[in-house]
């Protein structure tokens, strides 16, 4: 198997929830690879930064203000990069929250945002991500950032809610890959589900379960993001796990 980024410069790739975390080091390796990335996120200020970072001469970053968990935000994010940028060729599917409190104890409203968030923003960016690549006849690349939480149950302090929506993301992957498999649509989906990654969102209780342990890094994930990229036309990577090589949890 031939791995090459050459097909990807110059074309448009959106990251979600490129702020922080996997997604900014995600948007930063792509902007680097020269593709031109929409960068979306709540925290603009945050992706101004990220933007003044690139290297790269064909590459950019443009930030774009949306909040996921809002359908109309997610609709003028896709409209601005028809109108500005071009067909969408790749979407990384990364924002994410994670739960508050239990089971047991936990509130709706909570336990809602995360389902708002980790899976009908993440419908909602899919469906206007294969619109585009359908009406530019792009064989593009959908990713959703699971998590191994999508997979398994662990003993997570305050999880509530994640792990489902994370299951949810699971089903939702293979769903789109039936629907895009009866269509003939040679567009690709991949689920990259990592284990115990050193980001904003681990909580600090579970910060000090894993302070002795050598977790992953956001740029091991962009790694693995060019890695499924990289792979030719007819090879789908259906699901990747990446974990720590000493188990975290
Ligand atoms: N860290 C781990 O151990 C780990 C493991 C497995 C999977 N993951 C998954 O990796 C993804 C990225 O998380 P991370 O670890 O990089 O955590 P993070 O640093 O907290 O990043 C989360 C990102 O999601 C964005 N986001 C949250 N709510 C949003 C909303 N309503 N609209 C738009 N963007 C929103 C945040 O941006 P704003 O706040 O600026 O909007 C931020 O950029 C998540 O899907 C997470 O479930 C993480």
């Amino acid at each position: 198997m031939v791995l090459s980024m050459d097909r990807w410069a110059g074309k448009v790739a959106v990251v979600t929830g490129a702020s922080s975390g996997i997604g900014a080091a995600v948007a930063l390796r792509l902007a680097e690879q020269g593709l031109r990335v929409a960068a979306l996120a709540r925290r603009k200020d945050r992706l101004e930064e990220l933007a003044k970072k690139i290297s790269s001469k064909e590459g950019k970053i443009h930030p774009i203000k949306a909040d996921v968990s809002k359908e109309e935000d997610v609709l003028n994010a896709f409209k601005w990069i028809k109108q500005n940028l071009g067909p969408v060729q790749v979407l990384v599917n990364n924002a994410g929250i994670g739960g508050n409190g239990s089971l047991l104890n936990g509130d709706a409203d909570d336990w809602a945002d995360v389902f708002r968030v980790n899976v009908l923003g993440l419908c909602v960016a899919t469906r206007e991500a294969v619109k585009s690549m359908r009406e530019n006849h792009v064989d593009g690349h959908i990713i959703h950032i699971n998590s191994i939480c999508g997979h398994q149950i662990f003993n997570f302090p305050e999880s509530s809610v994640y792990p489902a929506s994370k299951y949810a993301v699971t089903a939702l992957a293979e769903t789109l890959r039936v629907e895009l498999n009866a269509l003939k649509l040679k567009i690709k989906i991949t689920s990259l589900s990592p284990g115990a990654v050193d980001t904003e969102i681990i909580l600090q209780n579970l910060k000090k379960i894993l302070e002795e342990k050598q977790i992953l890094d956001s740029e091991d994930i962009a790694d693995a993001i060019v890695y499924v990229l990289s792979t030719p036309p007819h090879v789908q990577i259906q699901e990747l796990t990446i974990r720590p090589v000493v188990e975290a949890l």
